[in-house]
């Protein structure tokens, strides 16, 4: 097995140096191989995915991916800027299918804004097409308007786009997943008002004649942002597309508590991923160690059981993780009264103690 490591910026490198610590507290044969990837290979290559990264990347089995992104590349053309690094791997690799579970452990019901009754116990999936919709549909650019409110004005364009087997896969891959979990499947559209989305919704329709076991409800999106705040736990598996996918995890991360603790996989039609954290860079606390390590090394264990077929060594790190969350120790993300603030660092050794089992939280230092 060959892992590739794409550590990225800000936090990236800090999260990521616990995740690898964690994998190798888990005895199993594996060879990493560590590349620059966003603004740190724009700095020492002139590009966010050179060359050498992305052949990385497809010669791994698996790629486990920090953050990317800082202030200082706004200005930089599109294309040299460090988003532009993950956005080709999932176009490059084909990864069309980006799981991001909003789980809510039962430890951190209180971290959480919403009222606890509302989040305790939650576990949504998000299943958010990766490579279409208006992320990546052509045309797009700037010109001069030739008819609309303005015609003469300059204007700027992007087109929402999804083909028949884009949506067929992403539905066949949600159905699937609920499958194995509530059986019940809310496909997300805004068939109201776009074209792109009565088509989603009917192929997500069509799709589910071959899923009799599981229900379908279809959502507008803005209901469904209405409702992920009023009533969470009513999902299961939502199904969406790129762009409102992107909108609705990062709330759905929220009902959690903390953003910090949220993984994710995306995969292509073979289940070869990439496995990443679901929040970004965070430049704002880059280098001070106090960045939650978690949602890597959950991540990590994600990866193990997706791609590396190693299901009890993703157990194990799982474990470990709600171990060290019941012996009270917190990044401050997750931080509350009568908890134990850890850094980055003393969180992934703790992960690490709970895996070869000596007690987490006794021995570990504390600062503030
Ligand atoms: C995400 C991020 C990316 C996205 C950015 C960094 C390009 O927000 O993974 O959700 O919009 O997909
Ligand atoms: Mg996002």
């Amino acid at each position: 097995m060959k892992i590739a490591i794409l550590p990225g910026d800000g936090i990236g490198t800090e999260i990521m140096a616990e995740a690898v610590k964690v994998l190798n507290a888990l005895d199993l044969k594996f060879e990493t191989e560590t590349a620059l990837v966003g603004g740190a290979a724009y700095d020492a290559h002139g590009h966010p995915l050179p060359e050498a990264t992305l052949n990385l990347a497809k010669a791994a089995d698996a790629v486990l991916f920090g953050a990317v992104g800082d202030w200082k590349y706004d200005k930089l053309e599109r294309q040299y800027r460090p988003e532009q690094a993950i956005l080709g791997l999932r176009k490059h690799l084909g990864l069309f299918a980006n799981f991001r579970p909003a789980i809510c452990y039962e430890q951190l019901t209180h971290a959480s804004s919403l009222k606890p009754e509302l989040v305790a116990g939650l576990d949504i999936l998000i299943i958010r097409e990766l490579t279409g919709d208006i992320y990546f549909g052509q045309p797009r650019g700037r010109r001069m308007a030739v008819d609309g409110h303005f015609p003469g004005a300059e204007e700027a364009f992007d087109t929402m786009r999804y083909s028949k087997p884009e949506i067929e896969r992403i539905a066949h891959v949600a159905f699937q997943a609920a499958r194995k979990r509530n059986k019940k499947v809310t496909s997300v559209d805004k068939a109201n008002v776009l074209e792109t989305f009565q088509f989603w919704k009917d192929v997500v329709t069509e799709v589910h004649a071959q899923y009799p076991d599981v229900t379908l409800e279809h959502m507008y999106v803005d209901n469904a942002a209405m409702q992920l705040v009023k009533a969470p736990k009513a999902f299961d598996v939502v199904v969406t597309g790129n762009m409102f996918g992107d909108i609705l995890s990062d709330e759905a991360a929220m009902l959690t508590g903390s953003i910090g603790m949220l993984p994710s996989a995306s995969l292509d039609k073979a289940n070869k991923g990439l496995y990443e954290p679901s929040h970004g860079s965070a430049p704002d606390i880059a280098g001070k160690g106090v960045a939650n390590p978690l949602a890597t090394i959950l991540s990590a264990a994600m990866m193990l059981r997706f791609s590396l077929n190693q299901p009890q060594a993703a157990d194990r790190i799982e474990s470990a993780v709600k171990a060290v969350l019941s012996a009270g120790l917190r990044t401050g993300d997750i931080w509350s009264e009568g908890t134990t603030k850890v850094g980055t660092r003393e969180m992934g050794d703790a992960v690490v103690a709970a895996i070869v089992g000596k007690p987490a939280g006794k021995t570990i230092t504390t600062k503030t």
